[in-house]
């Protein structure tokens, strides 16, 4: 065992391959718990899209979350792994009618509509099966939050939710339907946010909206403000567990609840991001004409964060204690975004050493391709392991 990880195990198992430190898991949903038992009506629905291995649901339903889902196979595996339906909450900019015809026969908490035509749409379906379903209105706030424009959502220019000026309008013609019952608003501004100002300004045009609504006496009885806790890439050691006493202190002193009204979070990454780590082999070293690159056997395949959002991870050679050489950390795909990082140190690096590449539990494993026609990577947990 060298640090976190049974190396020795590490060392017949085939790589590349998806290790899952659940004892971490397990504390990380216990600090969401004793976070959120201080406050009357928080609810958290782990979002799914971070991580559906199946093992890792089943830890997470067990631990009491609901379940934030974007398709109908996140609904179906959320089920299969034991969440109930009235904890399971739908969103999506274009579901599709087989997706909501799942979502109303399973009878789930909350569908979060995007737009008008999807509001008509839900409303037609569920009159069809003789079905009301539950709606909440995604409303895009244009607020703005400091972490990468990919995963940037809450602005006006991103394709997500309701435009504010649209809102009574949506809410009015929801509020008619006879088949769409409206319980309240839904709202998310990005993800990997660590700067509790961001949500701050999310909760200040909450209230605002708040006050407007009321004085057209439309009531919320439900509000749910999305996920987007960041996690420390730098130090997955030191941080391994994020600040959820601020994120839920921040709402719970920012955010303007009325009486009886429940507020819900989606968070994804913060549940899952530090538990995980894409393990992976050195297959060459290669001494280029201007540095060297160590070639190891995942690729953007297997985590294409790197390549996609220019993403930080730390990346460790847990074979050997060696002194540090300076490598660029390159996969197999024929694609020069291949690359995990530039100009990193580790130890000395030699065919066959493991390398640890960290807090990859949340879009990782479930966002790996079959590009190239590699084989998806697997994903197995502490338990499978000793
Ligand atoms: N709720 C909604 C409506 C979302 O769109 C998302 C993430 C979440 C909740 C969960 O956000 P989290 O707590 O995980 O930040 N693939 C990107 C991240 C995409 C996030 C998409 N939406 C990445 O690897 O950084």
């Amino acid at each position: 065992m060298k640090g976190v990880f049974p190396i020795t195990i590490f060392e017949t198992t085939d790589t590349p391959f998806y290790y899952y430190d659940t004892d971490l898991l397990r504390k990380t949903l216990h600090a969401i718990n004793d976070e959120i038992d201080k406050y009357e009506n928080f609810y958290v629905h782990y979002a799914v899209k971070a991580n559906a291995n199946p093992k890792i649901l089943n830890i997470i339903c067990q631990a009491g979350l609901g379940a934030d889902c974007v398709s109908g196979g996140e609904i179906q595996a959320s089920l299969n792994a034991g969440f109930t339906s009235d904890k399971i909450v739908f969103a999506g900019v274009g579901k599709s009618d087989r997706e909501i015809k799942l979502g109303l026969d399973k009878n789930i908490y909350c569908f979060n509509v995007e737009s008008i035509p999807e509001l008509e749409v839900i409303n037609q379906l569920a009159n069809e099966c003789g079905k009301v379903a539950s709606v909440a209105l995604r409303i895009n706030p244009n607020v703005g939050a400091h972490t990468h424009a990919n995963i940037t959502t809450g602005l006006a220019e991103n394709k997500f939710g309701i435009a504010m000026s649209d809102m009574e309008e949506v809410i009015n013609k929801a509020l008619q339907m006879k088949n769409v019952k409206f319980v309240g608003l839904h709202f998310h501004i990005g993800s990997q946010i660590l700067d509790m100002g961001d949500f701050i300004a999310l909760c200040n045009r909450i209230n605002d909206i708040q006050t407007q609504l009321e004085s057209h006496h439309i009531e919320i009885k439900s509000i749910n403000v999305g996920g987007g806790l960041g996690i420390d890439y730098q130090h997955p050691n030191r941080v391994s567990i994020p600040d959820f006493k601020s994120y839920f202190e921040t709402y719970a002193k920012h955010l303007k609840l009325r009486k009886g009204q429940s507020l819900h979070f989606e968070l994804g990454r913060s549940v899952v991001g530090q538990c995980g780590s894409l393990i992976t082999k050195v297959l060459y070293v290669k001494h280029g004409a201007v540095k060297q690159f160590v070639i190891v056997d995942a690729g953007m395949t297997d985590l294409i964060r790197p390549a996609l959002y220019q993403a930080y991870h730390k990346i460790e050679n847990i074979s050997n204690d060696e002194d540090t050489v300076t490598y660029d950390v390159v996969g197999p795909i024929c694609e020069s975004s291949d690359v995990f990082a530039k100009a990193i140190d580790l130890n000395e690096c030699h065919r066959g050493d493991l390398i640890a590449i960290r807090s990859a539990g949340a879009y990782g494993e479930i966002m790996a391709s079959q590009y190239n026609c590699r084989s998806l990577p697997k994903g197995y947990i502490k338990e499978e392991m000793f």
